[in-house]
């Protein structure tokens, strides 16, 4: 543990622990109370479980936090609520240590458990966080673990889509939080420079490329070299699919006309059927229109359509270009050199306008001379087998409709699953994580489901956590998955341009309405347009519950108020604000040294939000959730919009008062920026 802060000691007040996470520390004294509780009925991990129900309280009427344990407990002893919760409560005032924090915990109704902080606690845990600069008082994580975040990891030949810029973002929100937490996290992104999508490439590269648009701007040439190849695939993927549609939609009208025979009887059962039986064919009706009318869009197409002549099985042409490169073929490998670079390149300017780095960006490529031992071990120890030629792991002891995890298929071809095992055996071998956590879309469940079982025989890791933290599509205003104009990584950057450019705008005609300080020099503006429109986009992901989906728009991220990034960072601004004015000099060394006092509600509201900082942060590590920490800062910004409406600050009645005010609107300065900085956004001084 670190020091307590002198001015603490100074003034001969009890040197508190200096653990910012009220809860855990209220959860600890619960668990040492409820321990001898626990018995016939009761073993310590269900007493944990009861110990860890204290939520902070929805009205202050109920204290600052409330444990409602009482009821639940007292059914599965046998005894009244009350009288559990009287016992707790003895026990508790009989220890030492929570009276420092809490005033002697109060019973309520049927036997909820009302802690109120004492006020000299908050103050002096409020000084320790003020004095402690940028970490503000968070303790180092105790266990330390050790963390690898494969994140981002899109297919670089492949345009980037908004899908992989919220796996870096959560990726990216989670690396921070960790490693501000103390823990050791080493990221990697697991980018795809090997799957077909280099097949693609390398067919147009041969077939299709324009050698002088390709020397003028690389980047895009292979770009429209790859979608013009992948339309063509697509192409007669769907014409292959058209019969199965069509007769999928006979059976349909079919079932639908049974259906409505049925529901003439006016049966509750038929009409819901009926009712299912139409929505299924409404689906697969505009499913196939779709599909019409993207085959029509390509024979329309003069050069795409003479391309589809010429190249009738352009998907078994890929697919050996693919299976080419693998086997060493020097004309595949050559042009693969040629061309990783140029997709890196494109990646690596994304990443610069997003701010995030890597420790490791070790692709698929560098496991593939792996990839047949890996297959070999895995027979060689029976976890795989062979079934029709190809190689599989099988999970069919408890459920014989598991699907397999083929790690070579019949034709010898390692796929996505290979790879993944070569990875997380190098990973386990090289970094020894505590925990593997793959920030992916939820789309890949089951083979991230598939990975952890195959690993867990293989490699017998059974105290290393792997979680796939999966999160939900970003959909369009139609509902449907969010795709920009051209649905390429220029769209990708499209985007966040186009979320700068709206930024300026809201920032400027807020500016209108303001006071006279209109101008401001260029470049100003664009670092605050970058900040705003790049924040708002990364706080629109990050504020989501990540498993759900979510509408992307401009205007609701841009929202100056609400649970924004713009939102926050003008509190920001507009707390340093009343510094820069030059009446209000308080530099961290004299904030830390000035004596805060909590006045008013409003004034105590804020401090106790300032010291949950540290909670939130836990709750984000708890489940990979970062919207606990934006959830948090939302609500810190709004008790400090309370705080400055009821409470003066440089017109304070004192001057102590006001010295007091400034400190709690400094310390609040520096959480909204600490926390933004952890989500990966920046803050801007003026706005
Ligand atoms: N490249 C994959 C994609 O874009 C994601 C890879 C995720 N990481 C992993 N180890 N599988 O879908």
């Amino acid at each position: 543990m670190r020091e307590p802060p002198t001015n603490l000691v100074a003034r001969g007040m009890a040197p508190y622990p200096a653990n910012m996470n009220i809860l855990a520390q209220l959860q600890q004294h619960f668990h040492e109370a409820l321990a001898d509780l626990a018995g016939d009925n009761l073993d310590a991990g269900g007493l944990t479980e009861f110990a860890d129900m204290i939520r902070p309280s929805q009205d202050p009427k109920f204290g600052d936090y409330q444990a409602n344990f009482a009821m639940p407990l007292g059914k599965r002893l046998d005894r009244p609520p009350r009288d559990v919760a009287a016992q707790i409560v003895e026990r508790l005032n009989a220890a030492p240590g929570l009276g420092e924090i809490c005033l002697p915990p109060e019973i309520a109704g049927p036997g909820f458990i009302n802690l109120r902080l004492r006020d000299d606690w908050i103050i002096a845990q409020l000084m320790h966080a003020a004095a402690d600069g940028e970490r503000l008082g968070i303790e180092p994580a105790n266990p330390r673990r050790k963390y690898i975040i494969d994140y981002s990891s899109p297919n670089v030949a492949k345009p980037m889509h908004v899908g992989h810029i919220r796996s870096t973002v959560i990726g990216d929100a989670l690396y921070r939080i960790l490693r501000f937490l103390d823990h050791s996290v080493t990221s990697d992104n697991h980018i795809g420079d090997w799957g077909t999508q280099f097949g693609m490439i390398i067919f147009g590269y041969k077939h299709f490329r324009i050698q002088e648009e390709y020397e003028k701007y690389r980047v895009a040439e292979l770009g429209r070299v790859y979608r013009f190849v992948n339309r063509l695939v697509s192409y007669f993927e769907g014409k292959q699919r058209l019969p199965e549609l069509k007769a999928r939609i006979k059976q349909q009208e079919e079932t639908l006309a049974r259906d409505e025979a049925a529901a003439i009887h006016g049966d509750k059962k038929a009409e819901k059927s009926l009712r299912q039986a139409k929505r299924s064919l409404d689906e697969t009706r505009s499913e196939l229109d779709e599909l019409q009318a993207s085959l029509e869009a390509v024979e329309r197409d003069g050069e795409l359509s003479a391309a589809a002549a010429a190249h009738p099985d352009i998907g078994k042409q890929v697919r050996e270009e693919t299976a080419k490169l693998h086997a060493g073929d020097p004309e595949n490998r050559q042009i693969w050199k040629e061309v990783l670079p140029v997709c890196e390149l494109e990646i690596e300017r994304l990443y610069e306008r997003l701010r995030v780095r890597f420790d490791h960006t070790l692709g698929e490529s560098f496991y593939q001379d792996r990839l047949a031992g890996v297959v070999q071990d895995l027979l060689d120890r029976e976890i795989a087998r062979r079934s029709e030629g190809a190689v599989a792991v099988f999970f069919d002891d408890d459920n014989p409709d598991a699907p397999p995890f083929i790690v070579q298929k019949k034709d010898g071809a390692f796929l996505y699953a290979t790879t993944d095992l070569a990875t997380i055996q190098f990973r386990i071998n090289e970094w020894h994580p505590d925990v593997i956590l793959y920030v992916v879309d939820h789309r890949q469940s089951l083979h991230f489901e598939q990975l952890f079982r195959t690993a867990r025989k293989w490699l017998g890791v059974e105290n290393v956590e792997l979680t796939h933290v999966s999160f939900g599509t970003v959909l369009g205003d139609d509902g449907r998955p969010f795709k920009t104009r051209s649905g390429d990584t220029v769209g990708l950057f499209g985007l966040l341009n186009e979320a700068k450019r709206r930024a300026e705008e809201v920032v400027f005609s807020n500016d209108e309405a303001k006071d006279g300080e209109r101008e401001r020099p260029a470049k100003d503006t664009d670092e605050v347009a970058e900040a705003v429109g790049i924040g708002a986009i990364k706080y629109a992901d990050l504020s989501q519950n990540r498993t759900s989906d979510y509408v992307f728009s401009y205007d609701k991220m841009l929202a100056m108020n609400g649970n924004t990034a713009t939102y926050m960072q003008y509190a920001y601004a507009r707390i340093r604000s009343i510094f820069s004015k030059g009446e209000a000099e308080l530099g961290p060394i004299s904030v830390a040294d000035t004596p805060i006092t909590l006045e008013k509600p409003a004034e105590r509201a804020l401090a106790l939000e300032l010291l949950r900082f540290g909670e939130a942060l836990a709750a984000v590590v708890s489940d990979y959730r970062p919207n606990h920490l934006t959830n948090y800062l939302f609500a810190l910004a709004n008790r400090y919009s309370t705080f400055y409406e009821q409470c003066h600050v440089l017109k304070a009645e004192t001057p102590e008062l006001k010295r007091s005010r400034l400190a709690l609107c400094d310390v609040t300065a520096r959480t909204l920026r600490q926390g933004l900085n952890l989500l990966g956004i920046n803050v801007v001084e003026k706005m």
